[in-house]
């Protein structure tokens, strides 16, 4: 097993996470398309090559495509098309479709209207021609056709999602797409199953916009850290196969730094420890190896590995939801032991004194479910004097949110 640090891990380095793996893959066996939501960093993309796998050892096909490079609706069949190939689909409808879209690329780049799909494709036999729609649906008749079975994932979908609402504010690109692809997951599901990954987030987009009538076809699921007995397997395991050894109390205190016992969090603090303990042959890791490697972890060098979480905070929330969310967080990270909901709400008051105090209510109860949603807080529950608090989940990220942030 390798230590990986931020790229999706396959095969031997992919840990556990066999009943999430079951679980995705009976859903959609059974004949649902699968949307699932976690917060980034969490191991979706991983999960999702797990599955594939597993697709693959029934006989079907697998391919997945990460939209987050994708601009617009061509760019999206563009990747999609190439996934397809790649995954060994041959029918004649997606050598032409993918000859049209380069054409199409080149010749209509930027002046592509509202969802176009009715593009005019010359379909090469005679003169015949067809629009890009109808060769779509050709491709996805020919796969139910074919007999074969395949499972395709879409990695980082609200990514393009907002790319297409940039293009048009007035949102008709983003329902046209929206509109089409739900169709197309309806029409062609005996033989093709989707599996539409994304950080949390999607629905509230959706809802937000009204356009959840658009994704009421897939089936919600969600990925979480590891549980302690997992997380501490992981570790050893890690450990193991670097030929250290770390004993249980070693792990548990690992645990016990880090707060919330992400894959991606261990990966990075074992890469710490490890590179604490010299050539070989190599010592046992000490506690303290556990606090340095942790600390350690917070200083600039490895900001790269948490900035996503403050550069993408903004994401689903307008101006005053955002201040609202940083707020809280600035005030949260000198706080280990976390704040109540009253004295966050105070705090936000103080920050917009002319503003309606229900408006600030609401205001603080829909930030704080966004950031519980994607991961930044735990709500911890009502004690007997000051009710519901919320605290840093992860304590690596409330360490790096302190250091950029307030210090
Ligand atoms: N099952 C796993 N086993 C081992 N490491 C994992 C696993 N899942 C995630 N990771 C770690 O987390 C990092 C991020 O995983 P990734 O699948 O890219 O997450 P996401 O797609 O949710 O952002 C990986 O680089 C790896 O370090
Ligand atoms: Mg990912």
């Amino acid at each position: 097993m390798n230590n990986i640090l931020g790229q999706p891990v396959e095969g031997e380095d992919f840990f556990d996470r066999e009943n999430d793996t079951q679980r995705l893959w009976s859903t959609l066996e059974e004949g649902n398309h699968v949307l699932l939501l976690a917060p980034r960093r969490v191991g979706k993309t991983s999960l999702a090559h797990r599955v594939g796998q597993e697709a693959q050892r029934f006989h079907w096909r697998f391919a997945l495509a990460d939209v987050q490079g994708c601009r617009d609706e061509l760019g999206f069949l563009d990747r999609l098309f190439q996934e397809l190939k790649s995954a060994g689909v041959h029918v004649p409808a997606l050598a032409r479709l993918t000859e049209f879209i380069t054409y199409a690329r080149r010749e209509f780049r930027g002046k592509l209207g509202a969802g176009d799909f009715s593009l005019e494709v010359n379909s090469g036999e005679g003169h015949e021609t067809s629009t890009l729609e109808h060769q779509i649906e050709r491709l996805f008749r020919d796969i139910e056709q074919s007999g074969d079975k395949i499972l395709i994932a879409v990695d980082e979908l609200p990514v393009l999602l907002e790319a297409l609402e940039e293009a048009d504010p007035d949102q008709r690109r983003l329902h046209a797409f929206l509109n089409w692809f739900r169709g197309l997951r309806l029409r062609y599901r005996e033989n093709v199953r989707w599996l539409l990954l994304g950080s949390v987030g999607l629905d509230t987009f959706a809802e937000l916009r009204r356009l959840t009538a658009t994704i009421n076809d897939l089936q919600p699921e969600s990925l979480g850290a590891y549980d302690e007995p997992t997380a501490i397997a992981f570790l050893q395991a890690l450990a193991a196969s670097k030929g250290i050894e770390m004993d249980e109390a070693i792990c548990r205190l690992v645990l016990d730094q880090i707060g919330w016992p992400l894959p991606f969090f261990l990966q990075l603090v074992f890469h710490e420890i490890y590179t604490r303990l010299g050539p070989p042959p190599r010592r046992k890791p000490t506690p303290d190896d556990v606090k340095q490697a942790c600390e350690g972890l917070i200083a600039p060098q490895f900001y790269k590995h948490f900035e996503p979480w403050r550069g993408r905070l903004s994401e689903g929330l307008d101006v005053e939801h955002h201040k609202t969310a940083v707020t809280m967080l600035n005030a949260l990270c000198a706080k280990p032991a976390g704040l109540s909901r009253s004295q966050l709400t105070s705090l936000v008051q103080a920050k917009f004194p002319s503003k309606d105090p229900d408006d600030i209510a609401r205001m603080v109860a829909t930030t704080l479910g966004q950031l519980e949603r994607d991961g930044y807080l735990l709500k911890q529950a009502a004690t007997e004097d000051g009710g519901t608090t919320y605290a840093f989940r992860s304590f690596l990220l409330r360490g790096y949110w302190h250091a950029r942030e307030v210090a």
